[in-house]
């Protein structure tokens, strides 16, 4: 829904005749997004993209940007800070001229986290999509973008009728649209509990059990979201005891007095992982069928911290394309979505 209000935005005004069209199986407040934290925080290392750094930096910009609008509050954003913790030391991160107030930690902050002998504070963003994605679709809807509830199994099935460009923002199953061996899920759990004592984020880091696949613990507006599962190639929906175990007992030892804290929710979902994100253009042959597509998915973990940067990466796309555009579709079959654009 970023990538078409960026769109939208772009357009406006050059294109009056431009429409766009949205379509996604599921919406808010049933995706998996609705649940996750929203916190802006990248991957410890640029994954070898710098593409991915410069976009993690234009939608933390952005969203510096809007922080200071009457919206910030409906949009779910708000400034928070907090703790990155390690059993060693371990490198700045590519990302810490980004955030705000970036430091090391001081041996007296150690004390209150026993078995972490390094760690960060800093200042970043939180972007809580249970009230950005409906602030996102009211936007849409006021601009006379179209929605529909609709599970699309082809590019072929969105792309007929004068439609040009699809923007192919789908989520973990980007893969039934056209196989992606690249794309896996990256299955998390999370219990959302009340715990407004909670005021700063605690993030650890095993770095033999991989990212986010440690203890967090990360306050919301009126929630606190408890994690730390991340498995690689499980595509499970299902709630899993021995993860409710290891998540609430993790959580508990970082955080005793998360004990009393009562559960609102627990959910698992599929973060759509991929060695990088797929940001580009291809123009599709099947029969008689040639369509448009430009791709942006494989956002991992990291959507929120990167969806804006993108949005505007896939809008450049359209422009450098030099499409002539004058209506756009969006479709998704699990995250948001999809662009066609007409011309
Ligand atoms: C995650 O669980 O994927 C996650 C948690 C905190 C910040 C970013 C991502």
């Amino acid at each position: 829904m970023a990538t078409a209000l960026c769109i939208q935005e772009r357009y406006q005004g050059l294109v009056p005749s431009l429409q766009l069209e949205i379509y996604a199986d599921r919406y808010t407040p049933r995706t998996t997004s609705d649940v996750a934290v929203g916190l802006w925080q990248p991957y410890l290392s640029d994954r070898g993209n710098p593409e991915e750094m410069l976009w993690n930096k234009e939608t933390f910009d952005h969203l510096l940007g809007q922080l200071g609008l009457p919206e910030a509050k409906e949009m779910g954003l708000f400034l928070i800070s907090g703790y990155n913790l390690f059993k060693q030391p371990v490198p700045d991160p590519s990302w810490k001229n980004i955030v705000l107030g970036f430091r090391t930690l001081t041996p007296e902050e150690l004390e209150l986290f026993p078995g972490y002998s390094y760690g960060w504070f800093h200042t970043a963003l939180l972007l809580e999509c249970r009230s950005y994605l409906p602030w996102l679709t009211a936007r849409l809807m006021q601009r006379g973008v179209k929605f529909f509830h609709k599970k699309v199994e082809s590019f072929q099935e969105v792309s007929g009728d004068g439609v040009d460009v699809v923007i192919n923002c789908t989520g973990v199953r980007a893969g039934e649209l056209q196989p992606d061996p690249e794309l896996q899920p990256g299955r998390g759990q999370v219990i959302r509990v009340l715990a407004p004592w909670v005021k700063h984020f605690i993030i650890t880091h095993d770095m033999e059990s991989g990212l986010y696949n440690s203890p967090y613990v990360i306050p919301g507006n009126e929630f606190t979201v408890l994690g730390g599962i991340n498995q690689h190639g499980n595509w499970s929906e299902e709630n899993s005891a021995q993860d409710h175990k290891t998540i609430w007992e993790s959580c508990c030892q970082l955080l005793p007095a998360l004990q009393n804290a009562e559960i609102v929710l627990e959910w698992s979902g599929l973060r759509p992982a991929r060695p990088r994100v797929r940001l580009e253009r291809e123009t599709l042959r099947h029969g008689h069928f040639q369509g448009e597509v430009i791709h942006n998915y494989g956002h991992g973990g990291f959507g929120i911290t990167s969806h804006w940067g993108c949005a505007m990466a896939a809008a450049g796309i359209l422009e450098t394309a030099s499409l002539r555009i004058s209506s756009l579709r969006i479709q998704s079959l699990n995250l948001p979505a999809c662009v066609v654009a007409d011309f």
